[in-house]
């Protein structure tokens, strides 16, 4: 029986006589590779794919000092651009072109200066509709004054009735998370609604409800000038564009309302209902996100 050793030995020697290097062998019990022309294994070949997961982080003992950071694995490169660029759906042709005057509620106001606060406070007075009955808080919206984009969606919900916030339920925690996933924080975006006081039993605003709030939500973007509007659900789309044309038939299209870039997408209550409509709603979010970079 011829053994691993002598196999060894016989390979040794015929690198040797082909002029290689002396093999250094590191461990006392190393094997004999199969054959001399041996290839690596593929798995050794290839850079892992998947991330390994986050290390606990041992407790600093001895030192405090930094510690070398890990070396990427070369067939790694950074993807370039944030992840909301990539495949990026092409910008869509114009829309609809909405050039009306701000409401008359407001036209011979004194208030029509007003900053967004002042707006916030007629608002929080406001009897024009019979929403006011059953509100414990208005919900006149939230955001910088200076937020480059404005989500509009349909009225509060019990959890906006109940904090005066906007967007804070479960529709609002989605949307919180696809503003984050654009890289545009909640907290940089102007967010309100159609109209301020919450339906019965969530119920659509009726008509003659979002008749009577809407100057406030002109008003407020007339005041903020949002680089981008982004008409979130029917209601919404309807009310700002004065259309009553489906949802469908409004999206992935670049609207225009008073010289600012309008995009329609779906709700995010929506969205809860019917996951089919997270990515359209994604491309939708993403081209709002790119007109926001390209303003001005
Ligand atoms: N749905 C809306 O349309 N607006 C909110 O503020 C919350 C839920
Ligand atoms: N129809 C609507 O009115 N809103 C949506 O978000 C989806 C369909």
């Amino acid at each position: 029986m011829t053994g691993a050793r002598e196999l060894w030995a016989r390979y040794l020697e015929q690198r040797a006589q082909l002029g290689e290097s002396p093999l250094v062998i590191q461990g006392a019990r190393q094997h004999p590779p199969e054959s001399p022309d041996r290839v690596p294994a593929p798995e050794a070949a290839i850079p892992p794919t998947t991330p390994e997961p986050p290390r606990q982080e041992p407790p600093r003992a001895e030192s405090d000092a930094p510690r070398p950071s890990r070396s990427r694995s070369p067939g790694k490169k950074p993807k370039a651009g944030p992840r909301w660029k990539r495949d990026m759906p092409p910008i869509p042709p114009r829309g609809m072109v909405v050039t009306a005057a701000t409401s008359d509620l407001f036209s011979e106001d004194p208030l029509k200066e007003a900053s967004l606060d002042a707006v916030a406070a007629m608002i929080h007075e406001c009897t024009q509709c019979g929403l006011c009955e059953n509100r414990n808080n208005a919900v006149p919206g939230e955001g910088p004054g200076d937020a480059l984009l404005a989500v509009v969606g349909e009225g509060p919900g019990a959890k906006e009735d109940e904090t005066g916030r906007p967007f804070v339920g479960r529709a609002g925690e989605l949307l919180t998370e696809i503003l984050a996933a654009i890289d545009l924080p909640r907290e940089q975006v102007y967010i309100c609604n159609v109209v301020k006081c919450r339906p019965p039993s969530n119920r659509k605003p009726q008509q003659d409800e979002i008749d009577a709030c809407v100057p406030y939500l002109h008003r407020q973007l007339e005041i903020l000038k949002p680089a981008v509007i982004l008409a979130m659900g029917g209601t919404a789309a309807e009310t700002l564009l004065g259309t009553r044309q489906s949802l469908g038939s409004l999206r992935n299209k670049v609207h225009e309302f008073r010289g600012t870039p309008l995009v329609v997408t779906y709700h995010p209550a929506a969205l809860l209902r019917n996951p089919n409509w997270k990515k359209p709603t994604w491309d939708d979010v993403r081209i709002a996100r790119q007109l926001v970079d390209n303003r001005g």
